[in-house]
This record gives C-alpha cells, structure tokens and sequence, in this order.
C-alpha cells in the first residue's frame, strides 16, 4: 500500500460531492488527476451532466482524456472545487503553486461554494515551513525581489531543468519564497501581495469545507 493507492481511493470517496448538473472546478497536480479519473468513470456510469473549469492545461488534457464537457471561463456560480495542497497548516490555510497554476487555483477556490483537499499526510504541518511561491510580472522580477528581501524572504526564480526561467500559462514567473516558519500565513500573504507586479501568492486563507489525508497504508481519513 503506499500514497498512491490511498489518493486514488479518497478520490473515489470525493465522489459523494458530486451532483447532477453541477459545475465544477478542477485543481492541478498528482491528487486532482487522480480525481479527474475517477469523475469521468463516475459520469460516464451514472450518466450524469457536470460542467468542468480546469485551472491548468496539465488538468484540462486529463480532463479531456476523460471526456469531461471542460469550460474556459467562470460564467456561473462554481458549485465545487476538488484540488491538491502543498501544505496543510494547523489553521488549514494552505500553500499552494507547487505545479504553478496558483493563480486559476485562487480564482476557482475563491469563487466555490464548496473546497475539497486532497493531500498526503507528509503536507500537515503546525506552522508553513516550505517557500511560498509567489507569481510575479516578468517586468518586476528584479523589483519584486528586493521589496520580498525587505520583508524577510529570500526569493529565487523557479527554473526547469536546464536553467531555463518557468513561465507560467499566464506569461509569468514564479518566484520561489524561503520565509522560514510562518507563523502569520494571513499578515505575511497579505505583505507579498502588495508588492508591485506580484499576481498571485501561494499561501491561501479561504478554509476548505472538506481534507482529505492520504495515509502511506492506503487508508486516508477526512477532517471536516
Ligand atoms: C499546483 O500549482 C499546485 O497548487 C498543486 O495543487 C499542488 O502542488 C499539489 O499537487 P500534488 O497533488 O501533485 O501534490
């Protein structure tokens, strides 16, 4: 038994808030894929009609694998989002924008009358203690990154591979953020997003309703 197994079961549980006609939103990464499979099983059996928004091209191509009737833009009201977490502090604020699509992620969990996380047991912390991904205008990377120092962060660019910068599917880059322990994840969110030219922050306050916790036997529990 091992993570894998026990997302792939949660996500199968996550079913239960999935309804006929309801439109949802598709975070991105390993456990929303995960999820992405079993709703097209589930939709193609019980033959019902749901609306998806994907957050990233990663998701939207395993959405459309699974023949998900897919939307671009956020028309109505998002009944529900199923997505993964970087990390789960105590206060179950989340760090978000591992895969770099934080900025849709923000845009559907704000808008979403129910929040589903999805994430392994080894992402559950007290406090935040991984970089903060923050999106920055690729014309502020310079600025940006003296005004994070300022506040005590020590950004560096996300690069792929070989050393070339990542662009983000809004033309952007990412700057990854050490702030050590965060212990005001509100305070600190709301410091970086002032920065001139930053679009979006990795550190969400919008509490999800449902967690889910992958454990390494397999079994995965729910905090509500
Ligand atoms: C994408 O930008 C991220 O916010 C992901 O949701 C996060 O990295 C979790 O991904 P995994 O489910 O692959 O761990």
């Amino acid at each position: 038994m091992t993570y894998d197994s026990a997302i792939k079961a949660l996500s199968q549980d996550a079913l239960k808030f999935v309804k006929n006609n309801q439109v949802i939103g598709l975070g991105s990464g390993r456990a929303a894929t995960a999820f992405v499979k079993s709703l097209s099983s589930y939709v193609k059996k019980n033959k019902i009609h749901v609306k998806c928004i994907p957050t990233s091209l990663q998701i939207k191509l395993e959405a459309e694998k699974g023949k998900l009737h897919l939307m671009d833009t956020v028309q109505d009201q998002i009944d529900v989002v199923f997505d993964g977490a970087d990390q789960i502090d105590k206060q179950k604020n989340l760090i978000k924008g591992g895969g770099g699509a934080l900025l849709r992620e923000n845009i559907l969990i704000s808008a979403a009358k129910k929040v589903v996380i999805m994430a392994d047991d080894s992402k559950f912390v007290t406090n935040f203690n991984r970089d903060v991904p923050v999106e920055v205008h690729p014309l502020a990377r310079n600025t940006a990154t003296k005004d994070i120092l300022k506040i005590g962060g020590k950004p560096s660019i996300r690069t792929l591979d070989r050393g070339y910068p990542f662009v983000t599917e809004n033309g952007n880059i990412i700057l990854d953020c050490d702030f050590k322990t965060i212990k005001k994840p509100k305070a600190l969110q709301e410091k970086i997003q002032s920065i001139p030219g930053v679009l979006e922050v990795g550190i969400f306050t919008r509490k999800p309703d449902i967690i889910y916790k992958a454990l390494k036997d397999g079994r995965f529990d729910v905090i509500k």
